[in-house]
């Protein structure tokens, strides 16, 4: 019997940037809750919440500086239970952002550092490890109590690492997972999880072998962290943030048998949009999971350039087919099921450290012409610039499109939800001509797959009886033969007779 996770999509909210409902521009909690019928029609089965805890926002949300209350830009606790209560009612599960490896600096906990000295990471003077962010450099800044010694930040100077080798940080870690779970959420997103275990001599990374990430500890603190998980039954939702070198490194954490459920894997958001590449990629995978472990799959998230902008428009619509009918949950990323591109953001208005602005620019939801230029987000002026595409790339346009990009999205989720060979089945690849840049491969008995990475028409060598389901374009006809060519951009998901 599969999990909720496994049979459904979970969908991305990045609460800045999905529904102002108080009109200061900035999404929020409320503004969520006045949406979920979105997700609803769309056909997720879970939404995962980017951090809205309080926060001083030098990272958007990912300093936080009280785990359990909601920062008040995005609402109160009590709009967090009313929207988990309307989610719970609608039938969609909520999976919050836990963040574990770091606090904000204005956190309780490096403010009383004095007392607290081993809940952070300190050094007589730095080693060589680096921060992350273009901005990069050493990760470690001076104590700000200008004891002489410096504190460990993997991110911005305003997010120290915590310690996770000092037995009551993760006692505090694992009573904030409680906090959230009595309250009734259904699973984490866990930011930077490989990075809570680290060489607690500090030891120089090598060049085979990284010793700020992804230490010998790692196994133990997941097989706590799903402890605390099962505390609460067998369906709370443990996915974790893997940026690690190679498919094999992602590879260990879902095939530990208490390591985490599922595993984003960046591995194909650095990829070329190229058949061959993805299948190449994907074999690999599949290849390394060990049952039961469960593959994800995402093609857009908060950190990357959207897949529209990164690869083109020829690549949006095979995208979705790929990402819903592929053996494994698919991750979507708010905005990916309208098409929408990164958005140009002008240097005035760039607000983030990482040049991340584009992607996470607000949600479009009807044209301006009629909502105004907040085109639905917001009624105020909006944290960063609405898309310029909004007239036609909004969702209520779109819903009332019968070819848009949106009705592709929901028609491929409920053809997921509907068909087991979809959900459920063994996957093949099956090869194409050469230099066909056509991904193709065969799902449980009866489907079969055929996408075309090109802008240009392509042959496909389909297995014999095979009839179209659905194509990427809305326009062919249930039942017909599946088409020996596929026009640039193109996927067909066809049923064997
Ligand atoms: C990964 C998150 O996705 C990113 O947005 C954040 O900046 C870093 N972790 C640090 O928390």
């Amino acid at each position: 019997m599969l999990k909720w996770w496994q049979r459904g999509a979970i969908y991305q909210i990045y609460p800045r940037s999905f529904c102002d409902a108080d009109g200061d521009g900035v999404g929020d909690l409320p503004g969520v809750l006045s949406r979920l019928d979105h997700l609803v029609d769309l056909g997720v089965a879970a939404l995962w919440l980017s951090p809205f805890y309080r926060s001083p926002m030098a990272d958007f949300g990912y300093d936080v500086s009280d785990y359990t209350d909601v920062a008040p830009v995005f609402g109160t606790l009590a709009d967090f239970d009313d929207l988990l209560a309307a989610a719970h009612e609608r039938g969609l599960k909520v999976v919050l952002d836990w963040v574990p490896n770091h606090t904000s600096d204005q956190h309780p906990w490096f403010q009383d550092r004095q007392r607290r000295r081993r809940w952070y990471v300190w050094r007589a003077e730095p080693n060589g490890w680096q921060a992350q962010f273009r901005r990069g450099g050493p990760a470690w800044a001076p104590d700000p109590d200008g004891a002489g010694d410096v504190y460990l930040h993997s991110f911005l100077p305003e997010q120290p690492d915590l310690d996770w080798d000092e037995p009551e940080v993760e006692a505090a870690m694992h009573d904030v997972l409680r906090f959230w779970l009595q309250r009734g959420v259904d699973g984490f997103r866990m930011d930077v999880v490989y990075r809570i275990a680290k060489d607690p001599a500090l030891g120089e990374n090598e060049l085979h072998r990284r010793h700020d990430q992804d230490w010998d500890t790692m196994q133990a603190r997941l097989a706590g962290i799903r402890g605390v998980l099962e505390e609460h039954g067998d369906d709370r939702l443990a996915v974790g943030e893997l940026h690690l070198p190679t498919q094999a490194d992602v590879a260990r954490y879902v095939n530990w048998p208490a390591g985490l459920h599922l595993a984003h894997n960046f591995h194909f958001l650095e990829l070329p949009w190229s058949a061959a590449a993805f299948r190449h990629g994907l074999t690999e995978f599949y290849d390394l999971l060990e049952a039961p472990a469960w593959p994800a799959w995402c093609l857009n998230n908060h950190d990357y350039s959207r897949l529209a902008s990164r690869h083109g428009e020829h690549a949006v619509r095979p995208a979705a087919m790929l990402l819903s009918t592929l053996r494994g949950t698919p991750f979507l990323f708010q905005g990916e099921e309208l098409g929408l591109r990164d958005v140009p953001i002008p240097p005035e208005r760039v607000v983030d450290v990482d040049g991340r602005d584009p992607q996470r620019a607000p949600l479009p939801w009807a044209p301006p012409a009629q909502a105004g230029p907040g085109a639905g987000f917001t009624t105020g002026e909006p944290w960063l610039p609405m898309t310029p595409d909004a007239t036609q790339v909004n969702a209520a346009t779109q819903a009332a499109d019968p070819r848009s990009v949106l009705t592709l999205y929901r028609r491929l989720l409920a053809l997921r939800r509907e068909q087991e060979d979809l959900h459920s089945g063994a996957i093949a690849f099956l090869d194409q001509p050469e230099d066909a840049d056509v991904l193709a491969y065969r799902r449980g008995d009866d489907h079969v797959i055929a996408l075309n990475f090109s802008p240009d028409p392509r042959p496909v060598a389909w297995p014999d009886g095979a009839n179209v389901v659905l194509s990427t374009h809305l326009d062919r006809e249930a039942g017909a033969a599946a088409p020996a060519n596929l026009r640039g951009g193109e996927g067909v998901v066809a049923r064997l007779s």
